[in-house]
């Protein structure tokens, strides 16, 4: 019998939602919804691929990622949480895992449900020994992926702990493009961000966003609805949100992109990361017994 059997019989919906063996053998819920294709791993609650109407992979995923418990997927949906980034004040080390320890876990898939919306696999990590040793708070993480029309991802966290936490959480989205260089972003015109390639600078943004060069951007106080438009694949990927105060614009460029062993040296122009995030001073505060959703909603339609 596979370690998988038990997860079908409880959880699967014939010729629509099967648990597979994934990439490397690590397990993940593989969705043929009407509307859509879909693929999420229960390691790190990762979403792999969604592809609406037959269309290829509307997210990024690199050929050299590692697919190991412990280590992130690179590409899909990496959830970051407790923290992003680099922990701070605190020095890097296995302990304080960069983006936090939610995308190395392997997490619960708790249910798989079909509603006019689509195809929704719902995952859970629930605080143990093992988080409470680096992070002392007790949590479940829920994330609900819902497969249709659009990519619908909602993570809720709950403190189920005796006393307040404060936590940073993104969806850490990498878009499928076909020259990073000839994208443009709108939306976050006017919005004020933090320039991680530029010394931590502060600056507006004026206009629309172009790929340039090394681009690594905490956008402040925005809860804009951002769209990526794609010139040579003629598409338009449409990015809305709640309850999310941040959005970061990532792209390694050449150097960044050489230095990561799990991303190849010529993959940097094939994707953009948008994410949805709530960091720094937007980090999420919970009283015990309290929840907070943030949610990202994504879409593609051909370029107006
Ligand atoms: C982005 C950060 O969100 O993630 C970047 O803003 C970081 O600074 C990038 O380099 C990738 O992080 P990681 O840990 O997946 O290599």
């Amino acid at each position: 019998m596979s370690t998988l059997d038990p997860l079908n019989a409880r959880h699967a919906i014939p010729a629509i939602a099967q648990v597979i063996a994934g990439q490397d053998g690590l397990p993940a819920v593989h969705v043929t919804a009407p509307a859509a294709e879909g693929l999420v791993y229960l390691h790190g609650a990762h979403v792999a691929a969604f592809k609406p109407h037959g269309a290829p992979n509307v997210l990024w995923l690199s050929q050299k990622s590692l697919w190991q418990p412990g280590k992130p997927i690179r590409g899909g949906v990496p959830i970051c949480f407790p923290w992003f980034g680099p922990r701070q004040g605190v020095p890097a080390s296995p302990d304080s895992p960069p983006h936090g320890f939610a995308r190395l876990l392997a997490w619960e898939l708790q249910s798989i449900q079909q509603s006019t919306h689509g195809v929704t696999v719902a995952l859970a990590l629930t605080s143990s020994d093992a988080t409470r040793a680096v992070w002392p708070h007790d949590f479940v993480l829920r994330h609900h992926v819902t497969f249709g029309p659009q990519l619908v991802m909602t993570l809720e966290l709950t403190n189920t702990g005796t006393s307040p936490l404060t936590a940073e959480e993104a969806l850490h989205t990498y878009f499928a493009l076909a020259d990073v260089k000839q994208v443009q972003v709108n939306g976050l015109a006017g919005t004020r961000y933090v320039d991680k390639a530029d010394g931590f600078k502060e600056k507006p943004q004026m206009g629309l966003i172009t790929i340039t060069a090394e681009t690594d951007r905490v956008y402040l106080d925005t809860t804009a609805t951002v769209t990526l438009d794609d010139p040579i694949q003629r598409r338009r990927i449409t990015i809305a949100k709640d309850n999310s105060r941040n959005t970061v614009v990532w792209n390694p460029w050449i150097a960044k992109a050489k230095a990561m062993p799990d991303f190849g040296d010529d993959e940097w122009p094939g994707m953009l990361c948008v994410e949805t995030c709530n960091v720094g001073p937007a980090a999420v505060s919970l009283a015990p017994g309290q929840t907070h959703h943030m949610t990202a909603r994504l879409s593609v339609a051909p370029l107006p």
